[in-house]
């Protein structure tokens, strides 16, 4: 079963969660990705649908079915998913943003397919994307922003940064290093990271992972209702 049982804990919560990768066009046929897979956040959001909230989850390319009572808006890139973010987040009371966003995006994508030659591609000229979490918080007024950290080194310093730098209620840090919390695993070891303090989890199955996120957006919202 999905969610704590019968929870409706989250029953009236407007949602905005962004999952998955995005994909950065560099011509028609071709673009830069990583290596998301979106089950996180599919998860979180359909944790939280079963326990009452409405939600909008805002997907980049995955290969996953929308969950069950779950509003899905489909993007591709770094620039649609902030788009569409900033739209559902109007409305919402809480953002989760789970999304593996492109830091970088091809800085003009060609419009037809480029063609090898003799030459070796020296550089792909490339510019930053913006910020989905950190621009929700800087208007996030009364509402709850939650925010990912995935991690190869240092987790707990740079998901403590990322909390202050981006203005989030709270990270949920990952250590994409260890098999059982990387990329693509049914499980993962996170550590929740707020003003609060730290709390380091053991390594979960994503459903229960999410069942902890969702806690922590109810919290948050109840403290300030
Ligand atoms: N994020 C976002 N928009 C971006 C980049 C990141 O919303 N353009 C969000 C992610 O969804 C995640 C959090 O910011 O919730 C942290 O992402 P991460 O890639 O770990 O951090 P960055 O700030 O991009 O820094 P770096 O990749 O250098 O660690
Ligand atoms: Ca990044």
């Amino acid at each position: 079963s999905l969610g704590r049982a019968g929870m409706r804990d989250l029953a009236g919560a407007r949602l905005v969660i962004t999952a998955g990768p995005t994909h950065e066009a560099i011509d028609p046929v071709r673009y830069l990705a990583n290596a998301s897979t979106g089950k996180m956040g599919y998860a979180i959001a359909a944790v939280a649908a079963a326990r009452g909230a409405q939600v909008t989850l805002v997907s980049g390319p995955t290969s996953l079915c929308a969950p069950a009572g779950v509003r899905r808006t489909d993007v591709v890139s770094a620039a649609q998913m902030h788009a569409a973010a900033h739209a559902a987040f109007e409305d919402a009371d809480a953002a989760v943003c789970c999304a593996a966003v492109a830091d970088y995006t091809p800085a003009a994508p060609a419009d037809h397919k480029l063609k090898k030659s003799a030459e070796p591609l020296h550089a792909l000229e490339l510019v930053q994307t913006a910020d989905i979490l950190a621009d929700l918080c800087a208007r996030k007024g009364d509402r709850v922003v939650v925010g990912f950290a995935a991690e190869t080194d240092d987790l707990l310093a740079h998901a403590s940064q990322k909390l202050r730098s981006k203005g989030a209620d709270l990270i949920v840090a990952n250590d994409v290093s260890r098999a059982d919390s990387t990329f693509g695993s049914d499980t993962s070891r996170v550590a929740l990271v707020s003003a609060s303090g730290v709390e380091q989890h053991e390594t979960l199955p994503l459903a229960q992972v999410a069942d902890l996120v969702c806690d922590r957006v109810r919290d948050l919202l109840g403290a300030r209702a």
